[in-house]
């Protein structure tokens, strides 16, 4: 999952893709690397390593002029990271020069075909093979629109390229299959993109490539062809998102803005459901006879937004009284179950781009279940493809790790599941409109918790060297563990589990040693005797108990080492409060420790390989 980009406009092509480059560093960041087309010339920076290091070594650009020229931030699938392996690459000749997102599945079978052409190669990766094998074609056909129709055609996999011709001077040209690729059209100038957030700077005005579309740039001017090379016609959209809201905004990451940005989620997101003191899903395809319809619901998602779906299962549950399965995507992919064919699959992806997550709701699809997509990216493939989209209103989330968009998830979780309950009749008006004020409360509570931010991080200086962590909780407080969890472990490399706490006896208990932080999250009364019963195992056996629990809970508050009380909501609601301490706790042990807090090590954002 890489981050590309092409510009073709009057100003240095090197200063404009550096800066975009910076923006798509979220999506891999092991090297990177640009080529610039000036003067009938293909220049070549690239290496191994952040961005940076690039930037220092070519003078920000300075030492690479041109108008014209593609760029890339690599996260590694084929070949280590290397300043051989590092984007772009190129045909022997440098007649093609290209970038690369996704994977060629077939690589070996074309450096096999291309092998018997002559061709040698001298990278690891599967991009050489594809562009050697558009060279291939471009030898043959001349002309950039046939050679590309050509080896998309031979070439399996997802991916997205972006490249330059050596003997067509102010053009850039890309396509893609199943990854995003978006074109902008400024005045005189015109960009590619992997996201739209690299190129908001420089332009509002976008274009959304289809699957199997070929694109090509020239100043200020856009063309689109279907993969038999015939012009298509596409609308330009405009994009409302603000700018500023893709900076740090005085945060020292982007994760703290972020978090801090949840509040507003959550608001803006269920307030696009809400009219007229009214939750209203029939532009998502829910109407109500669409919803009594509904015999069952599998929820389909990764990472945090599969614990997103974990909180959502209870939830709509319990309100609506559906069955509600939830799903790791990279399983459901690959599992032969039998469907039911009133289900509605609900795919939960903030970036809309999960490779397992769009293979497994095409899964659904071909199992004739209908599917609603609940993404943050605007345009992307799982929005395109679902037969309807409830958009959360996060904005563009730039830290690897996700709080807002995971708060947002919730948020339209909920929407759906008040909405659910009381269309099938299990809640009357009065409890639908009660459920909708505590909705409507939790932005504020969430700010509230905020506020007392200074307790955890003082918390936190305590783990700074910990090795080992536990998260436990019953029903949604286990949905919440889990993320709270995965929060700890992904920013600060502290290892950590997120255990039902019924189960701990069943072996995790035999990991606790003095010290070991063991947080338990308990907001939700019936279960508050049974999680305090099994944080006082571990307590008897050297645990140092941190207990998340809302406002009025009574249990523990002499045996914990640490009480945190978030704000009291009705118990549905509660995991998007619970969830805000662990955020920071991960945060601030994250900070204490020295880490690279928005760009983790090994992770990426938006998960484009399987
Ligand atoms: C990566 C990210 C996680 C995210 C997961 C699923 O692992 O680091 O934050 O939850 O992918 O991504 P999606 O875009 O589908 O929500």
């Amino acid at each position: 999952m890489c981050g590309i980009l092409g510009y073709t406009g009057d100003r240095q092509a090197s200063s404009i893709l550096l800066a975009g480059l910076e923006r798509l560093e979220y999506r891999g960041y092991d090297s990177a690397g640009i080529a610039i087309l000036d003067n009938g010339n293909i220049k070549i920076a690239k290496n191994k390593g952040r961005l940076k290091v690039l930037e220092d070594r070519i003078n920000a650009g300075e030492e690479v002029s041109g108008t014209c020229g593609i760029g890339h931030t690599r996260w590694a699938t084929h070949g280590e990271p290397s300043d051989v392996n590092a984007h772009p690459l190129w045909s022997d000749d440098m007649a093609v020069v290209a970038v690369h997102n996704g994977i060629v599945e077939n690589y070996r079978e074309i450096r096999a075909m291309l092998a018997e052409h002559g061709y040698t190669f001298y990278s690891q990766t599967d991009t050489e093979a594809a562009v050697k094998l558009i060279d291939y074609h471009y030898k043959k056909e001349k002309t950039p629109l046939k050679a590309i129709t050509q080896a998309i055609k031979e070439i399996d996999g997802s991916y997205c390229f972006v490249l330059l011709f050596r003997d067509f001077p102010g053009e850039v040209w890309g396509a893609r299959k199943d990854l995003p690729l978006i074109a902008g059209q400024g005045k005189g100038e015109s960009f590619l993109a992997s996201d739209v957030s690299a190129i908001l700077h420089d332009t509002r005005q976008v274009y959304y490539l289809d699957n199997m579309e070929i694109v090509q740039l020239k100043k200020g001017n856009v063309r689109f062809f279907d993969v038999e090379g015939y012009a298509t016609h596409k609308e330009i959209s405009e994009v409302t998102w603000d700018a500023n809201a893709a900076e740090k905004g005085g945060f020292e990451h982007f994760m703290m803005k972020e978090i801090h940005e949840q509040a507003r989620a959550v608001k803006d997101t269920f307030g696009a459901v809400y009219h007229s003191g009214k939750i209203d899903l029939t532009e998502k395809g829910l109407t109500d006879e669409a919803i009594r319809a509904v015999s069952q619901i599998y929820i389909i998602a990764c990472g945090s937004a599969y614990h997103a779906g974990a909180v959502a299962q209870y939830v709509i549950e319990d309100l609506a009284k559906i069955p509600v399965r939830i799903e790791m995507a990279s399983e459901f992919r690959y599992r032969d179950m039998p469907m039911d064919r009133n289900a509605l699959a609900v795919i939960i992806s903030q970036s809309g781009e999960t490779a397992d997550t769009l293979a497994a709701m095409r899964r659904a699809k071909e199992n004739g279940i209908k599917t609603l997509a609940v993404v943050n990216v605007v345009g992307s493939t799982i929005a395109r493809e679902a037969d309807s989209v409830f958009y959360t209103m996060a904005g563009p989330e730039i830290a690897v790790a996700t709080t807002k968009a995971y708060s947002a998830q919730l948020a339209a979780c909920y929407a759906m599941a008040v909405k659910f309950a009381h269309v099938r009749g299990v809640i009357d008006d009065a409890e639908c409109t009660r459920l909708i004020a505590e909705i409507q409360g939790l932005p504020e509570k969430i700010d509230e918790i905020l506020d007392e931010k200074g307790s955890l991080e003082e918390l936190a200086g305590r783990f700074v060297n910990a090795r080992n962590a536990f998260y436990l909780g019953r029903n949604i407080d286990y949905a919440v563990a889990m993320e709270g969890s995965l929060k700890m472990k992904e920013i600060s490399y502290l290892h950590s589990e997120a255990i039902a706490a019924g189960e701990m006896k069943h072996g995790p208990i035999s990991l606790i040693e003095r010290g070991m932080l063991v947080a338990g999250i308990m907001t939700q009364k019936g279960l508050y005797q049974k999680t305090a019963s099994n944080m006082l195992e571990a307590k008897s056996r050297g645990g140092f108990l941190l207990v998340v629990s809302s406002r009025g809970c009574e249990y523990l508050k002499d045996d914990a080492d640490f009480v945190f009380h978030v704000p009291e909501t009705d118990e549905h609601f509660a995991a998007s409060l619970a969830v805000i301490p662990l955020q920071l706790l991960g945060y601030y042990v994250a900070v204490a420790r020295k880490l690279d807090v928005d760009k983790p090590r090994n992770l990426a954002k938006s998960v484009t390989v399987e």
